[in-house]
């Protein structure tokens, strides 16, 4: 095979057989076909699409480009949850152990973030102590013994998804469906989870800005993970707005603990119980997961899973040396509140990274005081700003800049449940 000729046929929007699309994943992964064909390739895929069945070979091929988990030796059912990324999404936090509580292992292998949307990894690192790296060794011992593990993902997961990701970021040709499913779904099915529940992100915080290409996505990754023998459902859920009241890392870390104490603001509660009623229907679990929140069971396995990997769950966690109020400038109703401003006021507060190798701080972010549908009188705090770098306030303040609205209407917060694919 030919680099120059598969490029050729993508560009000139033919198929791409198995065998071509087999030989250009190895090959690139080899550093045989160089980065510069296969950036000529990402933007002819971009541009021309592939068919359903050239994504589930993509797929495969960059499966195969490196190791794969195997949970057959465990005496539970494995379930995982992949979300496409959003702004306060802390969502794994109290889920991976409120399904654990109910006896299903959920091998939770994540990621940092990048960008204005936050890395649960950086999150669970504001606790004291908590180790993101173990061993396979460990992860299987752990979702023997406790039944949640989040931890980083090997580096010998889909090698090729790791180089072809990094080039998309500089060729602007990541936000192409055939390539994001691709992407995700190779290290979903390489974990070897029994089964998997996808929370797609739909809105200005999320990758997807509108529901209908969201939904292309969701039924794009299900056919890739069914064709795989991976059980699958996608629910879309909305990302205009923020996800709770608290969002950057030791503030994400805080509102889960208080959704495992049984209370937490609504929408993380009911986001948090659907994606666990579907995970645990999938393993073959038919309760209601509200329960486990309200009882202290999934508190219990979140505090074992902590001390397991070397966190301290009772230790207090960091806060940052400075807070700015934003206020309300008149009285009025919360009428927007806009997810990816507020996500890249977080970011620049010093919650996030601008590149891969810089250090994010624990206790920087915002809360919320007034979210969409609440009142306010002119001067009541809207947003608290939390930096350990003064300088800072003024760049986030200007990413806030037009993200909220007040109106005299009222309005209510719809649910944050928008469809259900699977
Ligand atoms: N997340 C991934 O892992 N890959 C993508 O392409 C996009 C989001």
């Amino acid at each position: 095979f030919d680099a120059v000729d598969i490029i050729r046929t993508k560009r000139d929007r033919q198929v791409l057989s198995e065998d071509q699309i087999r030989w250009v994943i190895d090959a690139y992964t080899r550093g045989v076909v160089a980065e510069e064909q296969m950036s000529a390739l990402a933007m002819a895929i971009f541009l021309n699409g592939m068919t359903g069945e050239e994504i589930t070979t993509w797929t495969q091929a960059m499966i195969d480009s490196g190791e794969t988990m195997d949970f057959s030796s465990l005496t539970k059912r494995t379930s995982d949850k992949h979300s496409t990324g959003g702004v306060g999404d802390k969502i794994t936090l109290p889920l991976a152990p409120l399904v654990a509580s109910y006896g299903v292992a959920v091998p939770q292998l994540s990621g940092r973030g990048l960008g204005h949307t936050g890395g649960t990894l950086d999150k669970l690192e504001a606790i004291p102590g908590w180790r993101a790296h173990l061993s396979n060794d460990e992860i299987m011992e752990q979702l023997e013994s406790i039944g949640a593990v989040i931890c980083a993902a090997g580096s010998g997961l889909a090698p090729a998804d790791k180089k072809l990701y990094a080039l998309r970021d500089i060729t602007s040709t990541v936000e192409a469906i055939p390539l994001i499913a691709s992407s995700i779904m190779s290290k979903k099915i390489a974990e070897g989870t029994d089964s998997l529940v996808l929370d797609v992100k739909v809105g200005s915080g999320a990758f997807m800005k509108d529901i209908d290409q969201a939904r292309e996505l969701a039924h794009t990754m299900v056919r890739i993970g069914q064709s795989a023998g991976t059980a699958t459902v996608a629910l879309l859920t909305d990302m205009s707005v923020p996800l709770g009241r608290k969002i950057g890392n030791a503030l994400e870390v805080e509102e889960s603990v208080e959704v495992l104490a049984g209370g937490g603001p609504a929408d993380v509660v009911e986001l948090t119980v659907a994606l666990a009623r579907e995970m645990l229907v999938l393993a073959g679990v038919d309760v209601d997961p509200a329960e486990n929140l309200a009882n202290g069971r999934a508190m219990d396995v979140w505090r074992d899973m902590i001390r397991a990997q070397d966190g301290d769950p009772d230790a207090p966690l960091p806060v940052s040396k400075h807070t700015e109020t934003v206020v309300a400038e008149s009285n009025g109703v919360v009428s927007a509140m806009d997810a990816y401003k507020v996500g890249v006021a977080s970011w620049r507060l010093g919650a996030g990274r601008a590149r891969k190798e810089d250090p994010v701080q624990a206790g920087a972010g915002i809360t919320i005081h007034a979210h969409i549908g609440e009142q306010v009188k002119a001067g009541d705090p809207i947003l608290t700003l939390h930096t350990d770098d003064e300088e800072r306030f003024e760049r986030a303040k200007e990413a806030l800049d037009g993200g909220i609205s007040l109106s005299n209407v009222a309005s209510t917060r719809q649910s944050v449940l928008l469809d259900r694919i699977g």
